[in-house]
């Protein structure tokens, strides 16, 4: 029986100061002023829109996450505005997590404490590396002292928490430059690092003149030490890329990962919602081109499709086993509605080769085990 889940918010602020060479994000280089009053009215329109299609009204509000782009480049004023007519619409916890992501080189302190009193309580900060020769490899609009300070302001803004993002796999990084990376993070003190290996994307600058990478070796070793210094400093992965202080997991990407429902307002963002009356599950992806989505005569939905019953035992794998933590199969039921038997005699052939555990003999409960994590990709095909 499928049952209604946590329900999150993602808000995509669809610009940049300009586009990084490797990242196939929906973001856009800005040329003029960002028309924030238009975009926030828009994203409220496309909320309402959400909310009357899928009848959320009686629904709380489990977590918001802005995200880009570059959220940062908005006003603080834009974000008060935004928040504030969200957070009317729905019942929501007075602590819920509120996370923006900031770009080093678009923020001052006013900024952060202004961001914090529109009610931002996590900021999560794309600093990829501290090396300064990396930073302008990576096309950054910031160096290495901005990426600093802004990891200084976050402790002392307000917000509860805050997040920096690193890459690894750098073009022309040594094993020492990634560890040392992740050393000068670990001394400012984030409750939260997102580790991500640079991935070479289809239509990127990266991609049609790949730069020189580490190879395989080097990336394995800087995997398997990275892992090693960041849990001696007290930082536990979580998920594949995500590692954290006790009790700073970010519960809006945790609820994502868990298969919980999210709305997915502003240019190109994703959706998927649970209908349990209709025992159903959609997807909807919003008008990708700000152009397109600031187009007052047209509507925001691009596309709404019920997912199908057979590919939802993959999608919730897909989502499910980025994650350490065990599931039981009461929760696989909850999430997809789909018989145990949809998915154990996969899960049983994953144990056979070693990629899949029951942790402590407990047969209801899953866990990928750390040779599953290092072939996610051949483990997940099983499941299609
Ligand atoms: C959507 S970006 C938002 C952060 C913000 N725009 C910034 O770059 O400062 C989220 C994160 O994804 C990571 N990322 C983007 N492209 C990537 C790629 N090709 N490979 C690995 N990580 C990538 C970066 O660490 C980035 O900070
Ligand atoms: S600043 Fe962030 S979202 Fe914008 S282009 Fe660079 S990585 Fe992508």
């Amino acid at each position: 029986m499928l049952k209604t889940p946590s329900l999150s918010l993602y808000i995509h602020i669809p610009w940049c100061v300009q586009k990084c060479p490797y990242c196939d994000f929906n973001s856009h280089a800005l040329k003029n002023n960002i028309p924030e009053d238009d975009y926030v009215e828009q994203l409220i329109q496309d909320l309402d829109c959400d909310i009357e299609r899928f009848n959320l009204q009686d629904r709380s509000l489990f977590s918001i996450f802005i995200g880009g782009g570059t959220p940062s480049l908005f006003s603080a004023a834009a974000i008060k505005s935004l928040l504030s007519q969200v957070l009317t619409r729905f019942e929501h916890n007075k602590d819920i997590e509120i996370t923006l992501e900031a770009n080093p080189g678009t923020v001052e302190a006013d900024k952060f404490k202004a961001f914090f009193a529109a009610g931002v309580s996590r900021l999560s900060i794309g600093v990829q590396s501290f090396e300064s020769d990396k930073l302008i490899k990576l096309g950054r609009i910031h160096d290495s002292n901005q990426a600093k300070k802004a990891a200084e302001l976050a402790t002392t803004c307000g917000v509860d928490s805050f997040n920096l993002d690193l890459m690894h796999g750098l073009p022309q990084q040594t094993l020492t430059n990634a560890l040392d990376d992740i050393k000068t993070a670990i001394k400012l003190a984030p409750t939260h690092l997102s580790w991500y290996q640079l991935t070479i994307e289809p239509n990127t600058p990266f991609y049609s003149k790949p730069p020189k990478l580490p190879i395989d070796d080097v990336l394995w070793d800087i995997q398997d030490q990275g892992v090693e210094l960041l849990a001696q400093a007290g930082y536990q992965q979580y998920e594949i890329s995500a590692y954290s202080k006790p009790e700073f997991q970010c519960q809006h990407n945790l609820n994502y990962w868990k298969f919980g429902d999210y709305l997915g307002i502003g240019c190109g963002a994703h959706g998927k919602i649970t209908d349990s009356d209709k025992q159903v599950i959609y997807r909807t992806i919003k008008v990708k081109h700000p152009k397109g989505y600031l187009d007052k005569e047209r509507v925001h939905l691009d596309h709404l499709n019920e997912v199908a019953k057979d590919e939802l035992p993959f999608e919730y794998m897909m989502n499910r086993l980025r994650l350490v933590s065990a599931f039981t199969l009461d929760e696989y039921q909850a999430a997809t509605g789909l018989p145990m038997q949809t998915i154990l005699p996969k899960l049983q052939l994953a144990k056979a080769k070693g990629l899949m555990a029951n942790p402590d003999g407990k047969t209801e409960q899953w866990q990928v085990t750390k040779l599953g994590h290092r072939y996610l990709n051949d483990l997940l095909e099983m499941f299609l």
